[in-house]
């Protein structure tokens, strides 16, 4: 009997007699909260309703048909041991895996067609599985979303202005068809964004601050130039050829650029034989490029992936115009700018092969299923090839003010990564910690700890509990043991000379060791290229398997933070270094074993013993 009713519906449903379904239509009216803060995120002030007439564009992540088939897939293309490996898919095919159900599609049309939304304003974004709602009047996203949408203005940098809501609500019905729906409650300032800060005053003694001017570098000798890197890592006798194939792309965002002159600068006192290093700049979201004013970031960003990486072509994305508001104009910023340079990289019929981005936002104040819409984004990425790479955060374990529970302000609990990043929490990029000196031991500002969001990958199923073994129960409750362990790999982070506006500087944090990770990364991409094979794409399962003898293991230092000592350094993983620190010529062996028995790839070992002692002299 039921199934006979099934049956029926079902034949109606499937457009027979259309008009028949208007009583089964479901409630739109039916709102249920989707997402809610308790309260405004802390630092965060209202500024009250925007201007009438403001109009925003909303972008809905779409659940697709078969929600593991993405994982799977990707997986099946970056473990070494499947059948698959390599094989990474077209934008086609990842669009066809992704896509929502037919159903979904339907339904979402419906509940839009319901509210009066223009065909015309909607597109697809994001690989296909996101829906863009181009100029929509506020009002009219209120009314859709049950939302209160305000400006709002980070309370510590009095520049930022942003449209979003407190909490939003969908329809019942669509509950389990949306993944999210952007920009609503996620609130992210550039203050949280940026991992090394503009130039600050001396005196000042954050670690990732741009220092005091160097003039007379060789006096130092604890300074690292890209010579130290070259030789420690041992990239130096690799020569790029798969120049015509390979890229290496370096995400920034806030209208951040690198600057050609220093870059040239740079390379005539640090890499003489690759003065000549150019990149190309990708102007995305409003973006505008004045060489002119470089950011710090980006200056040392573009000139350690040039110092290690050239010949390789390099591409800078300026992601710009995003989160802060045109001065006195009280209008809002437009949407996120990760989702918007995803969007971007990913309508691309190709994507670079490896990529680094030294910006982050802060996991506990990012909607988790934000979070995992992203996170998604991501895993395109490394489904179509390429390598994502993250610094882990300048904080150890965490900034003192942010480990206070919001629930329980007795308690403290670690803060997966401040000031870093849902990023590098997310299980399909590679996360990089920092290191110093020689032999490397863990740089104290080290972002490192477990995700409060994402569960253990499996890659990390054998390193991860091996740590936490070590570790018995000294920080029970500041930590969530069951989460992805960060970072994954590191490199040098403390000291690191760069030229900026003509001058020298030395700067630290963990965004210097991402770039030198990804131009390791992207020089075994050249060498995978040039022989027909394909690049390396998402890392983390070959570099906890076939690619661990090609790391070397950091076994000391800490990251205090949270008023706690924080993690230590161990052997194998741990929550500091990640697994240790590149070795070139030994992942490259992990490649092509045959490579270890080619002459011109290896290093004679009086070179090597010199690297081992000059390593932390600066070689100008
Ligand atoms: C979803 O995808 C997985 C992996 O590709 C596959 O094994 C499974 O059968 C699919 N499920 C459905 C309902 O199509
Ligand atoms: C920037 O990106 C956001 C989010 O994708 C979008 O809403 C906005 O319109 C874009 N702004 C510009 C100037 O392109």
């Amino acid at each position: 009997m039921r199934y006979h009713q099934f049956f029926v519906i079902s034949v109606i449903a499937a457009a027979t007699f259309p008009d028949f379904v208007t009583p089964l239509a479901p409630s739109w009216d039916d709102l249920r909260i989707k997402h809610t803060w308790d309260a405004v995120p802390a630092n965060w002030e209202t500024l009250g309703s925007p201007p009438s007439g403001t109009t925003i564009d909303l972008h809905v992540a779409l659940k697709s048909h078969n929600e593991s088939a993405l994982i799977e897939a990707l997986y099946d293309v970056s473990d070494p041991r499947s059948p698959k490996y390599g094989a990474h898919p077209s934008k086609e095919q990842v669009a066809r895996l992704v896509a929502p159900h037919a159903d979904t599609l339907e339904l979402i049309n419906s509940w839009l067609a319901h509210h009066g939304i223009p065909t015309s304003s909607i597109s697809t974004s994001h690989g296909g599985g996101w829906l863009t709602l181009a100029g929509m009047p506020v009002s009219q996203a209120n009314k859709l979303l049950g939302a209160s949408y305000q400006l709002y203005r980070h309370t510590r940098t009095s520049d930022t202005t942003i449209l979003r809501t407190v909490g939003y609500a969908l329809p019942a019905v669509l509950h389990t068809h949306v993944q999210t729906v952007v920009p609503t409650t996620h609130f992210a300032s550039t203050h949280t964004m940026r991992q090394t800060p503009r130039r600050r005053s001396v005196g000042e003694t954050a670690d990732m601050a741009l220092r005091e001017p160097v003039t007379v570098l060789s006096h130092r000798d604890d300074v690292v130039v890209p010579s130290n890197l070259r030789w420690l890592y041992r990239t130096i006798t690799y020569v790029p050829t798969a120049t015509d194939q390979n890229l290496l792309g370096i995400a920034g965002y806030l209208d951040d650029y690198p600057s050609p002159q220093d870059v040239r600068m740079f390379m005539s006192q640090c890499r003489a034989d690759a003065v000549d290093a150019t990149f190309t700049v990708e102007l995305l979201n409003g973006s505008e490029y004045d060489p002119d004013h470089p950011a710090s970031e980006a200056n040392q960003n573009m000139q350690y992936a040039q110092a290690m990486a050239y010949p390789t072509p390099h591409l800078f994305y300026s992601t710009g115009g995003v989160l802060t508001s045109l001065p006195g104009s009280n209008l809002p910023a437009p949407g996120d700018p990760f989702a918007a340079w995803l969007d971007f990289v990913l309508s691309g019929q190709s994507v670079p092969p490896t990529i680094s981005s030294s910006y982050g936002i802060q996991e506990k104040h990012t909607p988790p299923e934000y979070a995992t819409a992203l996170c998604n984004l991501f895993a395109q990425l490394g489904l179509r090839g390429a390598s994502v790479i993250f610094p882990s955060g300048n904080n150890g374990v965490g900034n003192l003010e942010d480990c206070i529970s919001d629930d329980d302000p007795e308690s403290v609990h670690f803060v997966p990564m401040f000031p870093a990043s849902c990023m590098c929490g997310v299980p399909y990029v590679t996360s990089v910690g920092g290191t110093t000196g020689n032999p490397e031991v863990a740089a104290s500002f080290s972002g490192g700890g477990f995700s409060n969001y994402f569960p253990r990958p499996e890659y990390q199923q054998v390193a991860v509990p091996t740590y936490l073994e070590q570790l018995g129960s000294q920080y029970d409750g500041m930590y969530n043991p069951a989460g992805r362990g960060i970072p994954d790999i590191a490199a040098q982070a403390r000291r690191i000379y760069i030229v900026h506006n003509n001058m020298g500087y030395l700067v630290s944090g963990t965004s210097c060791a991402a770039p030198v990770v990804a131009s390791i990364i992207s020089l075994l991409n050249d060498y995978l290229l040039s022989v027909g094979r394909t690049p390396l794409g998402f890392l983390n399962p070959w570099l906890y398997g076939v690619g661990l003898p090609g790391i070397n293991d950091v076994i000391s230092g800490s990251n205090p933070g949270c008023d706690t000592d924080g993690f230590s350094a161990a052997v194998g993983w741990d929550p500091v270094t990640g697994l240790g620190t590149p070795d070139f010529l030994d992942l490259l062996a992990s490649l092509d074993s045959h490579l270890t028995r080619t002459q011109n790839l290896t290093l004679d070992p009086t070179l090597l013993a010199k690297a081992t002692l000059k390593s932390t002299k600066p070689f100008l």
